[in-house]
């Protein structure tokens, strides 16, 4: 079965360490079994870097947030027309970061999702459990079955207080109940240790702390099945 892994750079990273960074990942995605999707989300400024890093690898690219308008006047957003060209699959959206620091609403994320549907790019819509129904309910219904869903307790991100696999497997259950049967992932300090519990629950996993050192980044990789 596919598993999907996920690496979410967050804020980290300039253009020298993001280079060496592709540069040395590119060597060891062979490590990683084939039927792991493997998806690499830096920052919008290094994109360009890291596509060309991982160009000959098989590990996809994602960007950790979008514009939720079309092209436009729009200051400081990055709409999907400003990707064009970059080879993006996958978007994340509604990241509890992006929901807690910069005011998200579920409404914000709905729209990115239309936004990144229509651009062919597949979005990874992150919810806590208590918004699981609200977040569900303010997507277009028609595209619910076109999204992964991140299950990312608040409490466990940045943490090391990763939940149990108990917890996951209930709350992937909710997921399914709103949104269909969407791959489900789970992300809150998931490690090379501790990623094999998770994937066997849910379909992935998204890493925040440990994608940021490659080898580290595929030991995960390798560990998730
Ligand atoms: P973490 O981040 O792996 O550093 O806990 C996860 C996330 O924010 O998705």
């Amino acid at each position: 079965m596919k598993k999907y892994l996920i690496g979410n750079w967050k804020s980290h990273k300039n253009l020298a360490e993001a280079r060496s960074w592709a540069a040395a990942f590119a060597q060891q995605t062979s490590s990683i079994p084939d039927q792991v999707e493997v998806v690499v989300a830096p920052p919008f400024s290094l994109l360009p870097t890291v596509a060309d890093g991982l160009a000959d690898s098989q590990a996809k690219l994602a960007v950790q947030d979008l514009s939720p308008f079309d092209a436009g006047s729009y200051t400081g957003a990055v709409s999907i027309r400003n990707l064009d060209g970059l080879s993006v699959e996958y978007a994340i959206v509604g990241h509890s970061e992006r929901r807690r620091y910069f005011k998200e609403t579920n409404q914000d994320v709905a729209r990115k999702i239309d936004q990144a549907l229509s651009a062919d790019i597949t979005p990874i819509v992150c919810v806590d459990e208590d918004y699981v129904t609200s977040q569900a309910a303010a997507i277009n219904e028609d595209y619910l079955a076109d999204c992964l869903v991140a299950y990312e307790p608040v409490g466990a991100i940045g943490t090391g207080n990763n939940v149990d696999v108990g917890k996951v497997k209930e709350v992937k259950k909710q997921i399914n109940q709103n949104f269909g049967e969407v791959p489900v992932l789970y992300g809150g300090s998931v490690n090379p240790e501790n990623v094999a519990e998770y994937t066997l629950v849910c379909d992935g996993v998204l890493v925040g702390g440990a994608s940021l050192k490659p080898d580290q980044f595929s030991v995960v990789g390798q560990n998730s099945v």
